[in-house]
C-alpha cells in the first residue's frame, strides 16, 4: 500500500480518540492468558502486533471472546500449542512472552518455539536469554535472535542490574519471576516504561517498586480483572505533530495515557513550541493506575529546533522518528544523542529516517547514537517505510508541510500500531490518498 499525502491547504481541526495503548494492550492480553478466571479488556488495540500476542495466548490455551468493544480472556491453564508461536513484528510480544513462559509449571516438559517476521528475527534476544538463563531457564536462540526454543523448567529468583534501560527486558524478567521460587529483582540504569509494575497489582500480584528497582516474589498467581486501556501517546504523537506543523491548527486528542515514564515527548515538545501550544488536561484514569488526559493542541507559531537532553531518550524512545520529522520542518537545528537503542527497533530508525529524510532534501547528519537535523524546506518526493510503522507515519505527517505531495511506500506497516491512522488524519482535514 502507498500513501500520497498532500500539503495542507488550511489548518487541521477536530477531535480524535487515538487507538489503545500498544504496550498496555500486549500486557493485558498476556496477563489475561496467564491469569486464573476472566479478564475483560476495554479499548484493546486491534493492531497487528497486539493481535499477535492475543493469538499466541489463544494458541497456548486461553479462551478469547470478542464482545463489542470488549475482549474477554479466560486463562490460567496453558498447554503446548500445535505449532510455533508467531509474534509477527512485535518485540514486546516475543520478549515478554518468553519471560512469562520460561518457568510456567503447566508447560514443563513442553518445547515451545517463539518466532516472528524477518525484522523481529533480526532483533537482539540475548538481552533476555542470558539473564533468564541465570534464573535456570532453558532457552535456545538462533545466533542471539529468534526463533527461540523455550523448554519451561523450574526457576529461581535472581537480582539483576540491567545495562540498558529497557522495559521489555525488565518485564521479561519480572514475568519469569512469577513462576520462580523467591524474589526476582530488576534494577534499571534509568527509568523505562513501568506498565508491567502498574498492571500486575490489578491482577493481584504485589510488585515492590523503589526508585529504579522493581521486584516481586514468586511463585505468584495472577487473577483475572478488568483492564481499561488508555489511548496510546506514541500513536497520538503523529496527529499531535501534524497539528503543530500546520499553521493555525487546533485539535483535541481524547483519552491519551500520560504515564510519566512515557511522557518524555511532551517535555521535549514543550521546549520546541510556544507556551500553551500543547495543553494537557487530566481526565478519569485507565488500567491499573495509568494517568489519562485530553491533549489540546494549538499551532501558535513555528516549531524551534532543540538540543534534546539524553535523559529524555528512554522516556520518549518510540517518538524519535516523529521528532526527527518535526525537526526537519522546524526553524533551527535539532540534535539527538544517547539514542543508540533506536538502531534495534522495528528498523534501524536512525538509518531509516536519515535515508528517507535525505530523499526529501532534508539536511541530516547521522551519528552512532542519534542525528543532527537542520530544519528547513521539505521537498516533495517518494519515500519508503523500511518495514517500520513509525517511520511510515512520521514521513506521512511531514507531507502536510512539504513543497508538494510525499508518497510513502510500504504504508501497510501502519496497521502494526495504528490501523485508523489515515481515517484519523483525514478527519482532521488532511488530504491523504491510499493506493494499492
Ligand atoms: C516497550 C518498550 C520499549 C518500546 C517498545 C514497547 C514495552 O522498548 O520501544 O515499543 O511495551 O515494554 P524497550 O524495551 O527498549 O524499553
Amino acid at each position: 500500500m502507498r500513501l500520497r499525502v498532500h500539503p495542507a491547504r488550511g489548518p487541521l481541526a477536530g477531535v480524535i480518540a487515538p487507538p489503545g495503548d500498544k504496550s498496555i494492550s500486549h500486557r493485558a492480553a498476556l496477563f489475561g492468558g496467564l491469569a486464573e478466571g476472566e479478564t475483560e479488556i476495554i479499548g484493546f488495540l486491534e493492531g497487528d502486533d497486539t493481535r499477535a500476542t492475543l493469538a499466541a495466548m489463544q494458541a497456548l490455551g486461553a479462551e478469547v471472546e470478542r464482545r463489542g468493544d470488549r475482549i474477554l480472556v479466560r486463562g490460567g491453564r496453558l498447554h503446548a500449542p500445535r505449532g510455533s508461536l508467531d509474534l509477527g513484528n512485535a518485540g514486546t510480544g516475543i520478549r515478554l512472552l518468553t519471560g512469562a513462559l520460561a518457568g510456567r509449571p503447566d508447560l514443563q516438559g513442553a518445547e515451545l518455539v517463539l518466532t516472528g517476521d524477518a525484522s523481529l528475527r533480526g532483533r537482539p534476544m540475548a538481552r533476555i536469554v542470558e539473564p533468564l538463563a541465570r534464573m535456570g531457564a532453558s532457552i535456545e536462540s538462533t545466533a542471539g535472535c529468534a526463533p527461540l526454543t523455550v523448554r519451561p523448567r523450574p526457576l529461581t529468583g535472581e537480582r539483576f542490574e540491567l545495562g540498558v534501560a529497557s522495559a521489555q527486558v525488565k518485564s521479561a524478567l519480572l514475568l519469569a519471576g512469577l513462576s520462580a521460587e523467591g524474589r526476582t529483582e530488576v534494577v534499571s540504569p534509568a527509568p523505562s516504561r513501568d506498565h508491567t509494575e502498574r498492571l500486575l497489582p490489578a491482577f493481584d500480584v504485589a510488585v515492590d517498586v523503589r526508585g529504579l528497582r522493581a521486584s516481586l516474589r514468586g511463585p505468584a498467581t495472577l487473577r483475572g480483572t478488568t483492564v481499561t486501556v488508555p489511548g496510546d501517546l506514541s500513536s497520538a504523537t503523529f496527529p499531535l505533530i501534524a497539528a503543530l506543523l500546520v499553521p493555525g491548527s487546533t485539535i483535541r486528542l481524547r483519552g491519551v495515557g500520560i504515564n510519566p515514564t512515557r511522557a518524555g515527548v511532551l517535555h521535549i515538545l514543550g521546549d520546541m513550541v510556544e507556551a500553551g501550544a500543547v495543553e494537557v488536561r487530566r481526565v478519569e484514569g485507565g488500567a491499573g493506575d495509568e494517568p489519562v488526559a485530553d491533549l489540546h493542541i494549538r499551532q501558535l507559531g513555528p516549531v524551534r529546533g532543540l538540543d534534546i537532553s539524553p535523559e529524555w531518550v528512554p522516556l520518549a524512545i518510540d517518538e524519535f522518528p516523529a521528532l526527527m520529522a518535526l525537526a526537519a520542518a522546524a526553524v533551527g537545528t535539532t540534535r539527538i544523542r544517547g539514542a543508540e537503542e533506536l538502531r534495534v527497533k522495528e528498523s534501524d530508525r536512525i538509518a531509516a529516517m536519515t535515508t528517507q529524510l535525505r530523499r526529501l532534501g532534508v539536511e541530516i547528519e547521522e551519528a552512532p547514537d542519534g542525528a543532527t537535523i537542520v530544519g528547513g524546506a521539505v521537498r516533495a518526493g517518494r519515500v519508503d517505510a523500511e518495514g517500520d510503522h513509525r517511520v511510515a507515519m512520521s514521513l506521512a505527517v511531514l507531507g502536510l508541510v512539504a513543497e508538494g505531495p510525499i508518497e510513502i511506500e510500504g504504508a501497510d506497516w501502519i496497521a502494526t500500531s495504528y490501523p485508523g491512522f489515515v481515517e484519523d488524519l483525514t478527519s482532521l482535514g488532511a488530504d491523504v490518498e491510499v493506493e494499492g
